[in-house]
């Protein structure tokens, strides 16, 4: 009995994680880029795959590859099993309650646009107002400004301190009885700050109004409970978060997605279809017309089996390290300034040097093998408010290390040597 507990309680100590494992797992972080080993930190425009999901999409078309739902063929059924079983993987690695919760779409954007095109033109009329940050995504933007020219809906945007913190005195204020909507991002593909989200989600939610969170960013850097944040909908792309491009999900609370009217029509969304009159499917399908892109699908279902194989709190506490000792790195540089010092932050560091453009820095750098990105990340607003017109970025995954921090920082210092 004693030793049980005591294994028990070994058990529950942090394991330490193991790093180089991990990159095993990822092919193409062993290419030589530029005579230098790859030192990929773009990991928030795109994260790298694991084989296991290359493998998966490569042996779904080579054995499965068929069309889904409509057939009555052994394939059909098949490549049917294997894109509703990863359905319900995302359903229960988000926690959602029903998997007609998981709305299969081509990313964060088209989630955002779903939400924003039936959510909003169903519900929203002029002068109702939805919520936004100053620190949003253009796809966090643009549909609502849509909508906004469309329908004459009002956008407020809640501002950002100097550090690139939201005030969320000011959010709390905005919030009145004209106010239909909230869409905010849960962790920012600029500064780095983790919104407190939940906090943002009791808050509206205390006034009668729905949420909508941007996941893009963290749904590869936290662990993610729509039930106990409980918005009302969650939208991400499989590409961060170490699955395919071209497949994303937009989670919605059942009532509310079961209320919204299609968002586009075609086949598989519909029960029956006359001249006269079409039926619409049942969830999820009466959101997802069309041929879907079903070997992503599959190949998200085998991200999830990743996740789930690895330690995914090792891996956040690993990216945490990284994040740290790359802030302490990089503040020590002259001329060197961090965007966004937020004091929750999560694997990103933007940053501008004196009179150096950030694409040179990210092209010199290039010469190294190292992968930065660098311009306005698709958030001019956040450019605006630092009174900057572009920025570099670093960007961490769990297969980071800290020999790629210091081989950033030497890099660094290279640009700046070559510019002084
Ligand atoms: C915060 C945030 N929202 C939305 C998006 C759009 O994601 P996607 O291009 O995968 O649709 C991104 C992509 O960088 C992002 O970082």
């Amino acid at each position: 009995m004693k030793t049980a507990l005591k294994i028990s309680g070994m058990t529950r100590t942090a394991s330490p994680f193991d790093v180089q494992n991990i990159r095993s797992d990822f092919p193409i972080l062993k290419q030589i880029v530029n005579n230098k080993p790859l030192v990929y930190l773009d990991n928030a425009a795109t994260s790298q795959k694991p084989q296991a999901v290359i493998d998966s999409m490569s042996k779904y078309y080579v054995e499965e590859n068929s069309n889904i739902h409509r057939g009555v063929h052994f394939l059909s059924d098949k490549a049917t099993q294997s894109y509703e079983a990863a359905r319900i993987k995302i359903q229960k690695h988000i926690n959602a309650k029903h998997p007609e919760e998981i709305i299969f779409v081509r990313g964060t954007t088209e989630a955002i646009n779903l939400a924003a095109y039936s959510y909003g033109r169903h519900y929203l009329k002029a002068g109702d107002e939805v919520i936004i940050s100053a620190m949003e995504h253009h796809s966090n933007i643009v549909p609502w400004q849509m909508l906004r020219d469309e329908k004459g809906v009002v956008l407020r945007v809640i501002p950002i301190n100097d550090r690139g913190e939201l005030f969320i005195d000011k959010y709390e204020k905005m919030i009145n009885e004209k106010t239909k909507l909230v869409a905010v991002v849960h962790i920012s593909n600029v500064l780095g700050t983790i919104n407190p989200i939940k906090e943002m989600i009791g808050l509206a939610h205390r006034n009668g109004i729905p949420f909508l969170v941007d996941g893009a960013q963290s749904i590869a850097h936290l662990k993610i409970d729509v039930q106990e944040l409980d918005c009302d909908f969650f939208a991400f792309s499989g590409h961060k978060m170490y699955g395919p491009t071209g497949v994303g999900v937009l989670f919605g609370k059942r009532n509310l997605l079961q209320e919204m009217p299609p968002y586009q029509g075609g086949g598989d969304m519909i029960k029956s279809v006359s001249f006269e009159k079409t039926i619409y499917h049942d969830l999820p399908h009466k959101f997802e017309a069309g041929t879907p892109n079903i070997a992503g699908g599959v190949g998200m279902g085998a991200t999830i089996d990743y996740i789930n194989r690895i330690d995914f709190d090792a891996a956040i506490r690993h990216e945490h390290q990284l994040l740290e000792y790359a802030t302490e790195k990089l503040s020590a540089i002259a001329g060197l300034r961090i965007i966004g010092t937020a004091k929750e932050k999560a694997s990103v560091i933007s940053f501008v040097i004196d009179n150096i453009h950030p694409h040179d820095i990210g092209t010199i750098l290039d010469d190294d093998g190292i992968a930065i990105r660098t311009g306005h990340h698709c958030a001019q607003p956040v450019m605006k408010c630092f009174e900057v017109p572009a920025t570099a970025r670093a960007s961490f995954a769990m297969y980071n290390t800290t020999e790629e921090v210091d081989a950033l920082i030497k890099g660094i210092q290279r640009v700046i040597k070559v510019f002084s």
